[in-house]
This record gives structure tokens, sequence and C-alpha cells, in this order.
């Protein structure tokens, strides 16, 4: 079966082209305007997802060698995300899909995510612990033998991405900061500062990042400007150590309570090489398996969305077209 996706939830245009299980294409082009602004704008997004998306679904088609007749279906994220750049993909793949007399699936982002684990490992088979971090997401789901998903634990603040975002900026590190944070992170301490690890004491399975940004917020008030040049590469690991540290163990506390044989991670995050090598070596040390999206798939891309797609047409699901920039992951009870 060989599918098309579109993804426009945020600040990537991508489209990705699926033969099956095998990529044959995924072009994406993120969406570098944002980064004066400090954050995505979504008016300015889905301008740009408008100017963009002929060219980048061209260069896919391309890619994969294939012509538009050849496809089975067309597919794009439906949410969620921002409304404005949603719903330009959505009315991108509609027309697409009339104009060649192909079928229209809406995917949903964060099963997209979830698929770009299964992009990586064919083999993934649930029962298993699925831990999404994103800029916009950070949450665990329960994914059932019967593929249906259950949260289990949830940030109730601000996401792991974000909180990354958001340190870095108050560092000077553009946007977003995540990448660029850990890059420094390396070279740094990881225990010069002690930032919070919020409701590590909880029992719970939610999770809370807001109070990083405060807390960094005073450590550079009192290191003032030059300080903070100075000790750029210690904030950066102390920070990275804390937002880690924090995920880690709550992933060892999901998986042992529901007694789960491992753990796919996936979103934005999940590219994190600190996050990889800490939790791999917990779940090591637990007897369990985790298992990470190829690097190139861990952002958000056109492959994945398709993947979801294929996922849910294995398992003889609907895929509504409706846009929901609020949709969660819950597809065995959404109408
Ligand atoms: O999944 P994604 O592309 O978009 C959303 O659906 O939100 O995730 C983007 C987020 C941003 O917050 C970015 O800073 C973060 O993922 N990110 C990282 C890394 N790569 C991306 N955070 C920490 N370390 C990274 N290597
Ligand atoms: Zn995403």
């Amino acid at each position: 079966m060989k599918i098309l996706g579109i993804e426009t939830s945020c600040d990537e245009t991508a489209c990705g082209i699926l033969d099956g299980w095998t990529v044959l294409a995924n072009v994406l082009h993120t969406q570098e305007v944002h980064a004066e602004f400090g954050g995505v704008v979504p008016e300015i997004a889905s301008r740009e997802h408008l100017r963009l998306l002929p060219g980048i679904v061209r260069q896919a088609l391309e890619e994969s060698g294939l012509q538009i007749d050849d496809l089975d279906g067309i597919c794009f994220t439906r949410g969620p995300g921002l409304a404005g750049p949603l719903l330009v993909g959505a009315s991108f793949a509609r027309a697409l899909a009339l104009e060649a007399g192909l079928p229209l699936w809406g995917v949903n982002h964060l099963e997209g995510h979830l698929a770009a684990v299964r992009l990586t490992f064919p083999d993934l088979a649930p029962p298993f612990l699925c831990l999404t971090v994103s800029g916009g997401h950070t949450e665990f789901t329960l994914v059932g033998a019967d593929g249906s998903f259950t949260e289990l634990g949830a940030t109730r603040d601000d996401a792991a991405g974000e909180a990354f975002d958001k340190a870095g900026k108050l560092l000077g590190l553009g946007y977003p900061a995540g990448p660029v944070l850990s890059r420094h992170a390396k070279a740094g301490d990881r225990a010069a500062f002690a930032f919070p690890r919020g409701l590590l004491q909880d029992p719970g399975l939610d999770l809370s990042f807001s109070g990083m940004k405060t807390s960094v917020l005073r450590e550079c008030q009192k290191l003032k400007p030059e300080g903070v040049r100075e000790r750029r590469d210690d904030l950066c690991a102390s920070i990275e150590e804390a937002i880690v540290d924090t995920l880690v163990e709550k992933t060892a506390r999901a998986l042992e309570r529901h007694d789960l044989p491992g753990v796919a991670v996936c979103g934005g995050v999940s590219a994190n090489g600190r996050l990889r090598e800490k939790l791999a070596a917990r779940c090591e040390r637990m007897g369990a398996w985790a298992r990470f999206p190829d690097l190139a798939l861990c952002t958000d891309n056109g492959a994945m969305i398709a993947a979801a797609c294929l996922a849910a047409l294995e398992r003889g699901r609907d895929l509504p077209v409706a846009v929901d920039p609020r949709l969660s992951l819950s597809p065995q009870i959404e109408s």
C-alpha cells in the first residue's frame, strides 16, 4: 500500500511517502522565520505552509519515483496542533485527493510520533509503554495488545520540549533551544546547579516542568549576564540533567506499576542524546527495553503521518477528516 502523508501541525511543512513500512521519501522544511519571534507565530506558519506545500509534495513524489496515480491514498495531520496550519494542510490534502480521485484520511499527530518508532523497529508490538515528549506534549500512554491507548499520566503544565525551549531562551540560545542546549550540555557539569525535578516525589505518573523556567530565571538574575555567559555549559548540563532524570524515573515507575516489557519514546525530545543514554541504561537494569525512532524521524515529519495512517488502516479503524486542534491520543473513543 502506497500512502502520501502531509504534516502541517506546527512549523514544519512536510510530506512523506511510504510503500508499506518502507519510507520512499520524507521531505521537510523547517520554517526558520519564527526564530526571531522566539516561538511559532500561527499566522506566519499558515502562510508559509501554503507557500511551501506544492514544492514539498512535488519533491517527495520525485524522490519516491512515483506518480500521484500510483498512490493508494492521501493522509494529513488533523490534530492536535495549531488551527490555521492544520486547516492549510487539510485543504491541500483534500484538493490533492479530489483531483487524483484518491481516498483521504485524517491522522492524529501523536499517533504519528508513535508510528515513527515502528518505522524504525518494524517488529514493535503492543503491549508497551509509550512516552511522548515533544514541544507541545509530555505524556505516558499504555498501548494495549488490541492497539488501544490509555493515558497513564501527563504533564500538568509545560511539556518537556517547552521546558528546554523556555530555559534555553533565557540563556539566549534562540528557538527551538532543545538541540542547542543539549550540545552545550556535553561540555558542562551536570551537578553544577540544582534545578527542580517536578513531582518526582509524587507517587503518581504526572509530571511538571513549569518550575524549571522560574528556577533558571532566578539563577540568571544571580549570575548577571556575564556570569550566565561564563557558566552557560554548566547551566545547560544541569537543566538537561534535571529534565532527563525526571523523565527516566517516572518512566521506570510506569513500567513497574503496569508490568510492561518496555517503552517506545517519541516526539522531538526523543532525539535527546542524554535521555537516550540514561533511559536505555535504566531500562536495561530493570530487564526492560527502550526504543527510540531514528533521529530523522523524531521531530515532525510526513513519513510518520503516513505510517500512523497505515497502522490505523491495518486495524480497520476509521480515519475521520475533520480538523481538531485539541485531539488527544484516544482514538478508540473519538467520534
Ligand atoms: O515533536 P516536535 O518536532 O514538535 C512538536 O510536536 O512539538 O518537537 C519539538 C521539540 C522542541 O521543543 C525542541 O526543542 C525539542 O523537541 N527537541 C529537543 C531536541 N531536539 C528537539 N529537545 C532536547 N534535546 C534535543 N536533542
Ligand atoms: Zn510533533
